[in-house]
């Protein structure tokens, strides 16, 4: 993208250390920026998100252009409440003022028939919008001074591990985002479920942060979008995704995991380490808690990622149920290209 790129007015003020407490100012000052065309760092419940003008094609080139993500994989737009988002949609089922009412705010993205109007940046030039109304009061009180949606994918890099901190989106991106609200550690650690609605069943897209259980016990059957390999029917189904730099496998049981000072162990639950276990451990809950793994998950993969002792890193599924589902699926993209849980 960098040959046509369209410039957003260049940041003369970039701090050494972007990254700033959520206080009134700090607030205007992202404000600010976003209405100028540029991106800012942005805590939501689930992950940390790279916001920019939602309605402004020039900021959402520049998020793609900062993520290094293709045009072809659309963007949530986020909203402070339902009236605001259902202002963008044509046709609005009634499953999904349900589903509205039941989790937003929160963890649940709806991907709607879109109104004229709409970016075709934001929705890669689909016939569909994905919106979503965060539940974090720093999102909240971002969304409510700015007045407009916000465009905001995960903010690391395209196919990376997602952010759920502050330092991760630094980590991430670096100088390239000038502002970098800090809301503290994510209270849900995974991304938002994502669910197409139309008059046909509804497609689970992506499974996130509110179980997908949850959802079929209110509306019914979901279908399940199937990975691929290239460009996605459904954007967001590419097989490599939430990647490490370090290779990952999958593996059935402890025995398949080596003794070794270089194997970095994604556990769970009171797993005994294969005795003697001499590498390095990172347990999502040793208490058996999916919500606390999913909590954890994104840091743990980043800790042993980042841990210069660590040459490989292990990992087996978890339940297949609730947020266990949505992990599996993360660690199933980010071993690979074809890596499926043994
Ligand atoms: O929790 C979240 O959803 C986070 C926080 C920051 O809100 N955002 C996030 O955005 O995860 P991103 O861009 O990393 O993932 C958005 C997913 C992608 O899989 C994308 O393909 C899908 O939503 N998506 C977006 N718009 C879509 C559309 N119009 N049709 C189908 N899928 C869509
Ligand atoms: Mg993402």
């Amino acid at each position: 993208m960098s040959t046509h790129r369209m410039k957003p007015e260049p940041t003369r003020d970039v701090q050494a250390n972007n990254v700033v407490s959520p206080s009134p100012e700090a607030i205007l000052r992202a404000v600010e920026l976003l209405r100028r065309g540029q991106v800012v760092g942005l805590p939501t419940e689930t992950v940390y998100g790279l916001a920019g003008d939602g309605l402004n094609p020039s900021a959402l080139a520049r998020i793609f252009e900062v993520k290094r993500r293709p045009l072809f994989d659309p963007l949530i737009l986020h909203f402070a409440d339902a009236a605001a988002a259902f202002d963008l949609a044509e046709q609005i089922p009634t499953a999904a003022r349900e589903l509205a009412q039941r989790f937003w705010p929160g963890p649940l993205t709806l991907v709607l028939r879109k109104k004229e109007g709409v970016p075709d940046l934001a929705t890669s030039g689909l016939p569909n919008v994905a919106l979503r109304v965060p539940a974090h009061p720093v999102a909240q009180a971002l969304l409510r001074a700015f007045g407009g949606p916000l465009a905001a994918p995960s903010a690391n890099r395209f196919g990376r591990i997602s952010p759920t901190d502050a330092q991760a989106v630094r980590t991430e991106l670096g100088e390239a985002v000038p502002l970098i609200l800090d809301g503290g550690p994510c209270a849900v650690g995974l991304e938002s479920t994502v669910l197409f609605l139309s008059e046909h069943q509804p497609v689970l897209l992506r499974a996130g942060g509110v179980p997908v259980e949850e959802i079929e016990a209110m509306v019914g059957p979901v279908q399940h979008a199937t990975p691929v390999d290239d460009r996605p029917q459904a954007p967001g189904q590419l097989k490599q995704h939430y990647a490490p730099r370090k290779p990952l496998r999958l593996v059935r049981g402890i025995a398949d995991i080596p003794s070794q000072p270089d194997t970095g162990w994604l556990a769970f639950g009171p797993q005994n380490a294969p005795v003697p276990f001499c590498g390095v451990v990172e347990n999502l809950s040793p208490a058996d808690d999916l919500r606390e793994a999913a909590v954890n998950f994104f840091r743990a993969l980043r800790a042993l990622d980042d841990d210069p002792r660590v040459g490989a890193l292990y990992a087996m599924a978890l339940p297949a149920r609730g947020l266990g589902l949505a992990i599996n699926e993360r660690l199933e993209r980010a071993a690979g290209a074809g890596a499926a849980i043994p």
